[in-house]
């Protein structure tokens, strides 16, 4: 019993020795940097560096055609950004202009938690791409150069060396792994393989522990079965679609998916003792945007702005003329649609989006982003 008491006592130390600064006088806290890890939900560049340049007209109301982002605009990470006042996240895979001071974004477009999806950039191999991004900037940080000119060039746009621990891990992922299984697999196999896509995703966060990171914002998988693509290639049966014409048993393996994701979570907190891990239910706050999209004075959910998956399909950022008609331009104001491209929310709806989760109703702990560290 002393010993537990003790070894408590101990671990409050630590706690309060390690914990992250927290603003002076106020009840919020400060990161140093945020290290993200997803898929196309989060990714600000990776994918447009690595393979083919996201084109126009995404971006159009954000950076341009630089923009990298697979939205007219900003995403939900770049508001995660701007509310802790912070730089946009460079992708780790963009050698152009990028500047990792306040954090690196691992994400890229595609990425499933598990390998073997559409993209070869599955979690397992962020986390080590992480790794030796950490390892590299601190070599660098630390290197004595013959001039100062290496090194000067390279500390404004690396992360100071104990940044790491004070950081927010903040991950996006799963969506894929979704998608995927639904394109080569049985429903029931899918809902079948949700354990062990969770068990990867849990031995990655454990990983990340190991490496010292302590700040954990964890969203959960989005209502997959409203994406427009999802809605438009589902064979249409009766009772398969829900009251906002979302599919239903495609929605109904995403929440099992959560379920699990948060029983993961819970057994993390037991597993981490100095770890702050935040479930967030993306979830819920993308349902009840598609829910009331037309009282916020959107269009009808289901239908998207840019690129077209009916009729003669085309992606978003190509054209063609197909018998004197035009496919592929974009609708002439996106803020009026909830869905960009048939698989991506828009600028306006990632706004809203973000409102609601920043502020921590839809989380667990219910804590703001501002207070997840406390
Ligand atoms: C991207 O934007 C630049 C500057 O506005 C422009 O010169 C260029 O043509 C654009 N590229 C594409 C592919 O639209
Ligand atoms: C590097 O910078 C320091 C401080 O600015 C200066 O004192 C030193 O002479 C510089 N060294 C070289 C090799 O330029
Ligand atoms: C174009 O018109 C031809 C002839 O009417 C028709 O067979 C074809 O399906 C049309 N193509 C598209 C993409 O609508
Ligand atoms: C686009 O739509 C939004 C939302 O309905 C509206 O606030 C805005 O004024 C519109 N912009 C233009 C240029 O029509």
């Amino acid at each position: 019993m002393l010993m537990f008491v003790l070894k408590c006592l101990f671990l409050s130390f630590v706690a309060v020795f390690t914990s992250p600064s927290i603003v002076q006088g106020s009840n919020f806290c400060e990161y140093p940097a945020i290290f993200n890890f997803g898929d196309s939900n989060s990714d600000t560049g990776a994918i447009s560096a690595a393979f083919t340049v996201v084109l126009p007209p995404n971006g159009q109301n954000f950076l341009g055609n630089i923009s990298g982002r697979a939205c007219d605009g900003r995403l939900i990470i770049d508001f995660i950004t701007e509310e802790l006042k912070l730089t946009y996240l460079s992708a780790y895979l963009n050698p152009v202009g990028s500047n990792y001071r306040h954090g690196a974004n691992f994400a890229t477009g595609g990425s499933s938690i598990l390998p073997g999806g559409y993209s070869p950039f599955h979690l397992g191999l962020q986390i080590s791409q992480f790794i030796q991004f950490k390892s590299r900037t601190k070599i660098l940080f630390y290197q004595r150069s013959d001039t100062n000119r290496t090194k000067l060039s390279f500390k404004s746009s690396i992360p100071r060396p104990d940044d790491f621990s004070r950081a927010l891990y903040t991950f996006d992922i799963g969506q894929n792994d979704l998608a995927y299984g639904f394109q080569h697999m049985s429903e029931e196999q899918v809902r079948d393989s949700i354990p062990n896509i969770l068990r990867q995703f849990s031995q990655s966060v454990q990983q990340l522990y190991n490496e010292g990171a302590r700040l954990f914002w964890i969203h959960n998988t989005g209502p997959i079965g409203c994406l427009p693509l999802n809605f438009l290639s589902y064979e249409s049966k009766q009772g398969n679609l829900d009251a906002n014409g979302c599919v239903k048993p495609q929605n109904e393996i995403a929440q099992e998916f959560n379920r699990q994701l948060k029983d993961q979570i819970s057994q993390l907190k037991r597993n981490l003792p100095l770890a702050k891990l935040t479930y967030v239910d993306v979830y819920k706050a993308k349902y009840e945007l598609v829910s009331k999209a037309r009282k916020l004075g959107f269009f009808n959910p289901l239908k998207f702005c840019c690129g077209s998956y009916h009729g003669y399909q085309i992606t978003c950022g190509k054209k063609s003329i197909q018998n004197e008609t035009v496919y592929g331009n974009a609708c002439k104001n996106a803020s009026q649609l909830v869905s960009w491209d048939g698989i991506h929310y828009s600028q306006a709806a990632n706004l809203l989006i973000a409102k609601q989760i920043l502020s921590g109703v839809f989380s667990d702990p219910p804590i703001s982003l501002r207070q997840a560290c406390l």
